[in-house]
């Protein structure tokens, strides 16, 4: 997800996509994919939704050093359909779109630098592949994913890609679920990252509200910081039947002059499940 314009790579083809050069990664590439994966490996249990660790297994994205993206596809097409396609950074979201809508995941292929494990400007194949690729093994979020790729053509259509963007950040990047056990990660953008893994489930400074697609569509977000809300689903069964049964046409027309929310508040109709101190967005 992005919302600058990046311009079109030499080199890539129509679509941005681009080898992804496996064998021209350094061994020191390989190196921090290995101690970033054993990080979160040793971070995830007991935190993270159990279909997450379930897709890690299945992909057998455990096996040392940087994935190859063929050998995951193979395993990923065998599971649900979906493959891993390279692509060199950002891409427009109309291209984005097009990729999910045709169950192709587009991930980055370069890595972070060693000094720069905990903080990224634009998403690597730590994040891109660690983070988002497992739960595609999962046939109901692999269909998420897909029906999010063709309501994002369809909020091109109605202007609304900044309020559907809203979605995605607050699910697939950002997004907890209910479970028996208690609250469990499953956004990528927290299981890619040692310290948000920590802070979103147990900090008490941010809040966490039931999901509310209406709500949600109009609630701003942080990208410099951790969240100050979490939303969180009751399962990803709900999240899809949710989503794939409401007609988003008129739910753009309707939210068109509604204001924002900003991402710290709380409604009176909102479901708390903890009302945030917000100490560490104040300090
Ligand atoms: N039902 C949505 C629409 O009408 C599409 C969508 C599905 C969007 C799933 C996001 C996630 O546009
Ligand atoms: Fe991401």
């Amino acid at each position: 997800m992005q919302y600058d314009h990046p311009s079109h790579p030499d080199g890539a083809a129509a679509d941005w996509t681009i080898p992804q050069g496996w064998s021209a990664y350094s061994a020191q590439d390989h190196a921090t994919w290995d101690l970033l994966f054993e990080r979160q490996a040793r971070m995830l249990p007991g935190r993270v939704a159990p279909e997450f660790l379930a897709g890690l297994d299945m992909l057998r994205l455990s096996r040392p050093g940087i994935p190859n993206f063929d050998e995951l596809s193979d395993r990923l097409m065998k599971a649900t359909g979906w493959q891993v396609v390279a692509v060199p950074g950002l891409v427009p979201d109309e291209v984005f779109f097009d990729h999910l809508a045709n169950r192709r995941f587009v991930a980055g292929n370069f890595i972070r630098r060693p000094d720069e494990l905990d903080y990224l400007q634009e998403p690597d194949v730590f994040h891109d592949v660690f983070g988002h690729v497992p739960l595609l093994a999962h046939p109901v979020f692999a269909d998420y994913m897909q029906a999010y790729g063709r309501g994002g053509q369809r909020a091109a259509r109605h202007g609304a890609i900044d309020k559907l963007a809203r979605l995605y950040w607050y699910t697939v990047e950002f997004g907890l679920v209910r479970s028996d056990a208690g609250l469990r990660l499953y956004g990528a953008g927290i299981v890619s990252s040692h310290a948000e893994s920590r802070f979103a489930l147990e900090s008490d400074s941010p809040n966490r509200l039931g999901f509310d697609l209406r709500r949600l569509l109009r609630t701003k977000y942080r990208i410099d910081d951790f969240q100050q809300t979490y939303f969180v689903i009751d399962s990803f069964e709900d999240l899809l039947e949710q989503t794939l049964e409401t007609d988003f046409g008129p739910l753009y027309d309707e939210l068109a002059d509604a204001p924002d929310i900003d991402s710290e508040t709380i409604l009176p109709s909102d479901t708390v499940h903890t009302h945030g101190t917000q100490t560490h967005a104040r300090a």
